[in-house]
């Protein structure tokens, strides 16, 4: 089982097509899923995320829940919640949302700026972490549990059947 998985994203739209590939992993494991996304400012959370969506169904736009804290999206196959804790204050503010609500069945959860909420979030299952300058992103994704790995090796088979 992969444990980790490093890719390369040159560009928006390379962006938007590996949350796009994420998205179809996420969508072939079963139940509840929590994935933290680490980066600054720019280093493409939220276009990562507009692909998962995007591979969902969704065809609108997607932008970071900023000043809400969280967008939820409702799906047939399950509910995808976009967390964005940027301005958080304090982790407690949390519990004003009802976020364990948000944890409960099988929702899959991304969370920007997890570390805003800490204490007060479940253990992420997969957490990636987004550098780079200019247009150059490196992606590395850990998985911390048996399913995060199970989506790791869909994504990595997926790449080995595109060469
Ligand atoms: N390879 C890339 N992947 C994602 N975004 C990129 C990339 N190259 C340039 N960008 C630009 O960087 C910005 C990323 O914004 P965003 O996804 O909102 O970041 P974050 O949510 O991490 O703050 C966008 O303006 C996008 O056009
Ligand atoms: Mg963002």
């Amino acid at each position: 089982m992969t444990k980790q998985l490093l890719r390369d994203a040159q560009g928006e739209d390379a962006m938007v097509a590996l949350g796009q590939q994420l998205g179809a992993a996420v969508a072939a494991s079963a139940g509840g899923l929590v994935i933290f996304l680490q980066g600054n400012l720019g280093m493409g959370k939220t276009t990562l995320i507009r692909g998962v969506i995007r591979y969902f169904g969704h065809t609108g736009t997607v932008k970071s829940p900023t000043y809400t804290l969280v967008e939820p999206y409702r799906f047939d196959q399950c509910p995808v919640n976009h967390f964005d804790l940027y301005r958080l204050g304090h982790p407690e503010e949390l519990e004003f949302l009802g976020i364990r609500d948000y944890f409960d069945g099988n929702a899959v959860n991304l969370i920007e700026w997890p570390d805003k909420g800490k204490g007060l979030l479940p253990l992420a299952d997969l957490t990636i972490s987004i550098t780079g300058e200019g247009p150059q992103r490196q992606l590395q994704f850990d998985a911390n549990t048996v399913v995060a790995q199970a989506i790791l090796q869909t994504m990595k088979s997926a790449e080995v059947a595109c060469d």
